[in-house]
């Protein structure tokens, strides 16, 4: 076999409970072949159809089968920790889904979870069961999670159907790993190269953007790595008197998966919101309620970020004079008179020195044409337009339409997208607006 990319690497290869697990011997042979030293994890399942003994022999290690009970006192940390390239082959419907909700309930859930390593699922399952819309559902989570996929291919299956959902053949798997492991290889090397660079050296975005990786933190992989990114999320609510209040339809949601991206890529994140919808360890929690108060909380941390996405929806206008107690309705209510609030994000930009900032527009109407306005009028370097109004966009929903406008004038249309995925592709633009800076 001609030189490999992965000799001397260490590989874990998981072996979920489908017919297919069989190829995973010719697999996992490819990559011993190949001068990897490769561990083999399977499901419970699995060993119905294979048994560990085989990979066992194949490998050189004890194959693994449990999270309690093994010589290794803690083998996932052990196993996600030293891989250098996790490998799921085959990848059935019940482990995407365990994956796309983050569970740990066997051996390889757990050590998908302690990982860091670029992971590989090469998918098999009944053509039924891979045209389902749950787990097309779960496909785009994982994705979006930064899980490299190999989709099945179109053959014959179990029970003499044909169809898609058949697993893709070893050499192709080995193959894609290569390409992935080769990827990361390149990134690893232009991250030294750009850490050593003069400071007048000219360097590739790629070199700038692993470069920041390595400047940031030796503990945290990710292109946001070290960057103080300070996100807002929810509605405000503007006090009319002690019990009522102004508010909107925000549900804080786009906030909260920006949020937990960034700190997946490695930031230190801010996270000034009027709601709680998930604990996020490792975020800085701001708790607020009026435009008031997060502009105070915006204003106040400004000077130390990197970056600000002002995903909240910000009241424009409050009560001038909000009661201290209940109104009663017998004393009559016919008007509130009305003051504007700060633009929060327009004094930003009018402030800003080196910071990146994204804000949001949700607009029932000529979406492109009122962002293009928005990202020139606050001054902003990336402005996401999304269309609300309609069901499968905007407050509450867990999709989004969506455009980015830029700064130099240019409209991107995302299309309809999961708000984790759009979190995904925001992130990509901050950190590749890092690197230019
Ligand atoms: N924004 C802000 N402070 C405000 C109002 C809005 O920081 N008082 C921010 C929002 O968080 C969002 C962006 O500005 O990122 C655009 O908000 P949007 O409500 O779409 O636009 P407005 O400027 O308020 O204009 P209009 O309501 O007329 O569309």
């Amino acid at each position: 076999m001609p030189d490999s990319v992965l000799r001397g690497s260490h590989i874990v290869l998981g072996v979920a409970g489908g017919v297919a697990a069989y190829k995973a011997a010719s697999l996992c042979r490819l990559f011993v072949k190949a001068g990897a030293e490769v561990e083999v994890v399977l499901t419970l399942e699995a060993c119905e159809f294979i048994r560990p003994l085989t990979f066992t022999a194949l490998t050189g290690f004890p194959a693994h089968t449990q999270l309690f009970g093994a010589s290794d006192p803690v083998p996932h940390t052990r196993l996600g920790q030293s891989a250098d390239l996790l490998v799921v082959a085959p990848t059935t419907a019940h482990l995407l889904a365990r994956a796309a909700h983050g569970l740990a309930d066997d051996l390889l859930s757990n050590v998908l979870l302690a990982t860091r390593a670029p992971v590989v699922f090469a998918l098999a399952m009944h053509t039924e069961m891979w045209e389902q819309s749950v787990v097309q559902r779960n496909l785009r989570q994982v994705r979006a999670d930064g899980i490299k996929v190999i989709e099945p291919g179109v053959g014959e299956l179990v029970g003499g159907d044909v169809g898609s959902g058949r697993l893709a053949e070893p050499e192709k798997i080995f193959a894609f790993c290569e390409g992935i492991f080769s990827e990361e290889t390149e990134k690893k090397q232009a991250c030294s190269k750009g850490s050593n660079a003069d400071a007048g050296e000219e360097r590739t975005s790629a070199q700038a953007a692993t470069a920041l990786l390595c400047r940031g933190s030796s503990e945290v992989a990710g292109d946001l790595a070290g960057r103080n990114i300070l996100v807002t999320a929810g509605g405000t609510r503007e006090p009319v008197d002690a019990v009522r209040f102004l508010g909107n339809r925000s549900s804080g949601k786009m906030g909260h998966v920006i949020a937990g991206e960034a700190l997946r890529r490695g930031a230190h994140v801010t996270l000034v919101a009027t709601c709680v919808l998930a604990s996020l360890p490792g975020v800085e929690f701001v708790r607020v309620e009026t435009a008031e108060e997060m502009a105070a909380a915006v204003f106040s941390r400004f000077a130390e970020m990197d970056v600000v996405v002002m995903a909240a929806a910000v009241a424009d206008f409050r009560p001038a004079a909000p009661a201290d107690r209940k109104l009663k309705k017998e004393a009559g209510l016919s008007r509130i008179e009305l003051v504007p609030t700060v633009d929060i994000l327009k004094t930003l930009g009018e402030r800003k020195k080196t910071q990146f900032l994204v804000g949001f527009a949700a607009e029932t109407e000529q979406v492109c044409e009122n962002g293009a306005k928005k990202v020139r009028s606050k001054n902003l370097d990336l402005l996401v337009a999304n269309l609300v109004g309609v069901t499968d966009s905007g407050f509450g929903t867990d999709t989004n339409r969506a455009w980015f406008c830029s700064a130099d004038g240019s409209v991107q249309d995302l299309g309809l997208l999961l708000k984790t995925e759009l979190s995904v592709r925001i992130c990509d633009r901050i950190a590749d607006g890092m690197c230019r800076r």
